[in-house]
């Protein structure tokens, strides 16, 4: 019997459904909300009113677009944490309601857990799947972490960021040089035109596995505030290559602590995961660096790293399989840990 998982995602600013049969992907709709670009951030009560006017028509278009009918459907996953907790309410209650209705499991997601198994989506690009274990870089607006994952849901968070998460850094530096929310794209884009060697940003010192951004946040500020002060124009003329130094700087940190993970672990499967994963020179240090020590990189398709309910769906799917199922009074979490 085929087993057919309805997941969704609402833990922050993207609704999205997504339907997967026997781990292999049969639609993920998401509708991005617009409204948050002109505050520079996402703004929680709008947020999860967009959520509300959303998902309707985003789980019904899933499921069309599926081919699949509710009553096909054996079980819904979707996001309980960590995320706002407006948008994760609109989810959580929406899945309650199908599963009491359908009188079909109901199935938790970390969304952390979601970002890591979304290697593990099939679809109709073949792509290879990490084997266990492997160590995943998994980076996003809200975390930066080192995980081993052993199994599918067996997975160790080994390494952190004690302040600021790497997407957060590319965000907030992106901000201040006034460039629109989300930063880290835009960045991307632009640092493509940029010397990397242009200029040099504070790069931590923190022991063993653990990250931190929040230095290189205030040396960019103190850079371009000093600079500004010469030459009011010092931004708008050098925008290509503050990018290019930035985006560097902070790649040099991520790959210094995976490295020193990989040696500590003895692991030679190496993925990244996350909103930044889809950074193109990320992506590429990244390759180059499995290169460099004869590591097996995954790195994800780019429709899969930003949030979607994909990756939620290919959890529940996992969970469904080992009947990891919750009861209908199970509360989202705001912040929650992996396992
Ligand atoms: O995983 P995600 O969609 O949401 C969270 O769970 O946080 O990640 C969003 C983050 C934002 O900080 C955004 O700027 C960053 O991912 N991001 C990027 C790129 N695309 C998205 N950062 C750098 N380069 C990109 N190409
Ligand atoms: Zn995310």
């Amino acid at each position: 019997m085929s087993i057919t998982i309805l997941g969704i995602e609402s833990s922050c600013d993207d609704t999205s459904a997504a339907v997967i049969r026997d781990g292999f992907l049969l639609s993920n709709l998401i509708s991005s909300q617009e409204v948050h670009r002109e505050y520079g951030g996402v703004v929680p009560e709008l947020a999860s009113r967009a959520h509300q006017a959303n998902i309707i028509p985003v789980v019904d278009g899933a499921l069309k677009k599926a081919g699949v009918g509710i009553g096909e459907i054996n079980a819904v996953a979707f996001t309980q944490g960590p995320g706002l907790m407006g948008s994760l309410l609109v989810g959580s209650s929406f899945a309650k309601g199908v599963a009491l209705s359908r009188q079909i499991p109901l199935v938790a997601v970390n969304h952390l857990q979601g970002h890591v198994l979304a290697h593990f989506i099939s679809d109709d690009k073949a792509q290879d799947h990490p084997s266990f274990p492997f160590l995943c870089l998994l980076v996003s607006g809200g975390h930066t972490q080192l995980i081993i994952v052993r199994k599918p849901l067996e997975m160790e968070i080994v390494g952190q960021t004690i302040d600021d998460a790497a997407g957060e850094a590319f965000d907030k530096c992106a901000k201040v040089m006034g460039l629109p929310y989300p930063g880290g794209p835009v960045v991307d884009k632009l640092a493509a035109g940029g010397n990397i060697h242009a200029f040099r940003f504070a790069r931590p010192i923190i022991k063993g596995l653990d990250f931190s951004f929040s230095g290189l946040k205030t040396s960019f500020l103190y850079t371009l505030r000093d600079r500004v002060a010469g030459d009011p124009d010092f931004i708008a003329k050098n925008k290509a290559d503050l990018c290019a130094s930035l985006q560097h700087t902070i790649i040099e940190i991520l790959l210094a602590k995976v490295e020193a993970a990989a040696k500590k672990f003895g692991v030679t499967q190496v993925a990244i995961a996350g909103g930044v994963s889809a950074n193109s020179g990320l992506r590429k240090a990244m390759t180059e660096l499995g290169d460099k020590h004869g590591w097996q990189v995954y790195l994800p398709q780019l429709r899969y790293t930003t949030d979607n309910a994909a990756m939620i769906a290919i959890t529940g799917y996992y969970k469904y399989l080992a009947g990891e199922f919750s009861p209908l009074d199970i509360m989202p979490m705001a912040r929650i840990p992996l396992l």
